[in-house]
């Protein structure tokens, strides 16, 4: 059997749990044209999941692209699709939580929910679902599918969701008569694996967005910048005290690049290396233009500092430094009532082994992991 509360801790006692994000694309999240940058090749990815494994780090959560982003370097051109991509990875580690982001207008349910049960068996009940309703509108293009209106999106959502959990509870065969899905006689087996199912996260910012996690999802992933982490205690306390009142005990994780160097010129030189002179500017651009950001809407200096953002991972907790300065900013994040994060790194297979080996121990230390038990 596999618990509830298991797949919900991903099995550690760590106080702050940690993960990868978007390594299954090229250029991970980082816009930089920099020669080093991400490749997302598949022998590079199998080696990353290893040592991520092996590190105890907690989960790997792909990002659900179907289309590049154009600029010089085709910022996430080449993705992984991350159901498979979750399934292979799952097949060759041991204890780690691998999810799959997956488009709920775009995927059906019946193909998805039994998707997410095979990698679920897979791993022993180590798979994980994000849920995500969709932005980008050259993709939904490129499927031939409408894009609904934003509310109706995560209404949607919801019925996909909950045809997708009775998939994965009901015995008997059941017909969904929603509003927007008609699915008659249906059965699914087996069930997840373990008798629980997987955990279900959502990275809604929007009201409605946040709303649909608190209701339907056991995590909910926000970007926060260092700059607002005290509003953000504020926010993450609302958010799970709405979860609370519906008696449950619901995740809030956030996003962060991380340039962490021996010493904090090392790491400080490099992301301006590689994130000021050597951003992918066209990219930056297009993707900000694709987002519907106005530069008349901002001051010089605020436009600049958004543009920057947009270059190191379009949003989230900038982390440079050295060892001592990323425990410290990791720790104030658990302060602030945050359950983990999901780093990126401008080459996750190079500079996770000095993550792993300084910064670690260091988390130890300040009581916010155990040492992995091998
Ligand atoms: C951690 C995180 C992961 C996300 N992953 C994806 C993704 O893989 N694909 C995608 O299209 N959108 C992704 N998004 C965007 C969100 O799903 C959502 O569309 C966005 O935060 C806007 O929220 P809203 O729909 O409430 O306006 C992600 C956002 C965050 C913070």
């Amino acid at each position: 059997m596999v618990s509830m509360a298991d797949r919900l801790g991903f099995g550690t006692h760590n106080k702050l749990k940690l993960g990868l994000f978007g390594a299954n694309c090229s250029s991970g999240r980082t816009v930089t044209t920099v020669p080093e940058r991400w490749s997302a090749s598949w022998p590079e990815m199998l080696d990353l999941a290893r040592v991520a494994d092996e590190a105890g780090l907690e989960f790997l959560l792909p990002i659900g692209r179907w289309k590049g982003y154009g600029g010089d370097t085709d910022y996430q051109g080449a993705t992984f699709e991350t159901v498979t991509w979750a399934t292979a990875l799952l097949a060759t580690t041991r204890r780690i939580c691998v999810f799959g982001t997956v488009h709920a207008p775009l995927i059906h349910p019946v193909i998805a929910a039994k998707e997410f049960v095979t990698a679920d068996h897979v791993g022993a009940g180590r798979f994980g679902l994000n849920v995500v309703c969709g932005w980008n509108e050259g993709e939904f293009e490129m499927f031939g599918v409408e894009q609904r209106q934003h509310e109706a999106r995560y209404d949607y959502a919801r019925e996909w969701l909950d045809a997708i959990k009775a998939m994965w509870t009901r015995e008997d065969a059941f017909d969904v008569d929603g509003r927007y899905l008609s699915l008659k006689g249906v059965r699914a087996n087996p069930k997840p694996y373990g008798g629980s199912r997987p955990m279900i996260m959502n990275a809604g910012a929007s009201p409605v967005g946040q709303a649909f996690a608190v209701d339907n999802c056991d995590a909910l992933f926000r970007a926060v910048r260092l700059a607002t982490l005290g509003d953000a205690r504020d926010q993450v306390a609302a958010v799970k005290a709405r979860a609370a009142l519906q008696g449950r005990d619901l995740g809030v994780y956030t996003i962060g690049v991380l340039t962490c160097r021996k010493t904090r010129r090392e790491a400080r030189e490099y992301y301006e290396y590689c994130t000021l002179e050597h951003a992918d500017w066209s990219a930056v651009d297009r993707i900000m233009a694709m987002q519907k950001i106005d530069p008349s809407q901002y001051t010089a200096e605020e436009y600049r500092r958004i543009r920057r953002d947009f270059a190191n991972g379009l949003s989230g907790f900038t982390l440079i430094g050295d060892p001592d300065d990323i425990a410290a900013e990791l720790a104030q994040l658990s302060e602030a009532g945050f359950s983990g994060i999901a780093l990126s790194m401008v080459n996750y297979g190079a500079e996770l082994p000095f993550f792993r080996d300084e910064v670690l121990p260091r988390l130890e230390r300040l009581g916010l992991r155990e040492p992995v038990k091998n």
